[in-house]
């Protein structure tokens, strides 16, 4: 899945009973590609350096039958949008991705204003082909800038430079209206002025939409096991965090979730299912899905390597894991995603996609509100200022059976 600095799912033991709801929420597809040129230092993504060339149509053909496979969990709901993520899905070349749109299209309903992201790189020659993925019915790009500065790019083992960047922006800008810039500050040696030096060329973009992320260590990464020296400290990553908030914000964007900004009109409707705690079907290798029915709530992730994705589908058997999610565990799992939009939900959404009712967390919410970290107002449910910045001391209160809960 695209956005990250999700608070991991504690595991815990499954509670017995399951979720009912009254309505299904609406539906998202995602659809994972695995593979990037190289492997940058920094990601912990789901992503395989390209070794002897891409199997294309093998993919493509097994992610069609994960998919028909899938269809009986999602009969009859029309699809609300689609976000083709990895790795560099722009590497599926522009006959490989109209297959793929047209396969989709041929199995599921897409509502007829369905969003349809897709993530690109700069780096490669793929930038010549944003004309034909619009062409194919890409909707949205979104665009893995990180930074314009050659040095900064060059530090964090990215494969394009500067000028690519640009470059890639300025074709972004031509062909699409709605367009997304991912950039990352706190990078090695930076400085708050040249995050803002950033922040600047990519606002010279007129981008929609922009994802500012804070480039963190990983775990079973280069990175994480061999932090460069030069990192911003702490108080200078905060530094640059609300510098970069202020400009964006003069710039007239929205600042809706943690990192993610938009103008009117463009914040991503597929993102948003997600904090919303919406449906959505992952397939491809790793992909993770959130599916509702009348028995519950179930999420589940297909086959993570892509040999074994590829080898899982031709066994009929495109999924290593499904857990149903248990009651108990709900409250976490739905404030885990609404309390990351700065706005908040309706009240009445808990409900509406939990099954549960509200009446159910009614003493954490108090202690919440009553400790300044959560507000309610024309009836919305938002984390107030201190709440975003103790995010996950708020959600730990949602946990089953805490203390504080
Ligand atoms: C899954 S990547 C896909 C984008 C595309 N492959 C690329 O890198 O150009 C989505 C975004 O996550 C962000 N990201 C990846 N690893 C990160 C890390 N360790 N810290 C902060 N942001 C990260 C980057 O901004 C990246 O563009
Ligand atoms: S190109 Fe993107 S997905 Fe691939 S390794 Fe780099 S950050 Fe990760």
């Amino acid at each position: 899945m695209s956005e990250r600095r999700v608070i991991p799912l504690v595991s815990r033991p499954k509670a017995v009973a399951s979720a009912r709801l009254s309505a299904p929420p609406p539906l998202s597809l995602y659809v994972h590609f695995p593979w990037c040129v190289q492997k940058c230092p920094y990601c912990d993504f789901n992503s395989h350096a390209v070794r002897g060339g891409i199997p294309e149509q093998a993919y493509l053909d097994a992610l069609v039958a994960d998919l028909e496979a899938a269809l009986p969990q999602v009969w009859g709901r029309r699809v609300q949008s689609i976000f083709i993520g990895g790795g560099t899905p722009s590497l599926i070349s522009a006959a490989g991705l109209e297959r793929l749109l047209t396969d989709i299209r041929m199995r599921l309903p897409l509502a007829g204003d369905c969003e349809i992201t897709l993530e690109a790189n700069p780096g490669t020659v793929e930038a010549s082909h944003f004309a034909d993925f619009r062409a194919a019915g890409v909707t949205r790009l979104s665009l893995g800038i990180q930074s314009f500065d050659d040095a900064f790019l060059e530090r964090i083992g990215r494969i394009h430079g500067g000028s690519e960047a640009r470059r890639a922006a300025e074709l972004a800008a031509k062909h699409f209206d709605t367009f997304n810039l991912d950039l990352m500050y706190a990078l090695p040696g930076q400085t708050p002025q040249q995050a803002l030096a950033d922040v600047a060329v990519a606002l010279s973009f007129s981008p929609p939409h922009l994802s500012c992320y804070h480039l963190t260590m990983e775990p079973n990464t280069a990175f994480g096991a061999n932090p460069p020296a030069d990192l911003p400290d702490d108080d200078t990553g905060a530094d640059m965090q609300e510098a970069i908030e202020a400009r964006l914000a003069e710039a007239g964007f929205l600042h809706y979730e943690t990192s993610a900004f938009a103008q009117p009109g463009h914040k991503c409707r597929h993102n948003l299912n997600y904090w919303a705690f919406g449906d959505y079907l992952g397939i491809g290798a790793g992909a993770h899905g959130k599916l509702s029915s009348h028995t519950g709530i179930v999420r589940e992730m297909r086959h993570k390597h892509p040999n074994a994705y590829l080898e899982g589908v031709a066994a009929g058997n495109a999924v290593q894991e499904r857990r149903e999610v248990g009651l108990s565990d709900l409250p976490f799992e739905f404030m885990m995603n609404a309390l990351r939009l700065t706005d908040g939900v309706p009240l009445n959404l808990f409900a509406e996609r939990t099954g549960l009712p509200l009446s159910s967390i009614e003493p954490t919410l108090v202690r919440a509100r009553r400790d300044d970290l959560l507000a309610v107002d024309n009836e919305r449910l938002f984390p107030t200022l201190r709440g975003q910045r103790y995010l996950n001391a708020l959600l730990e209160r949602f946990l089953p059976d805490e203390p504080g809960a």
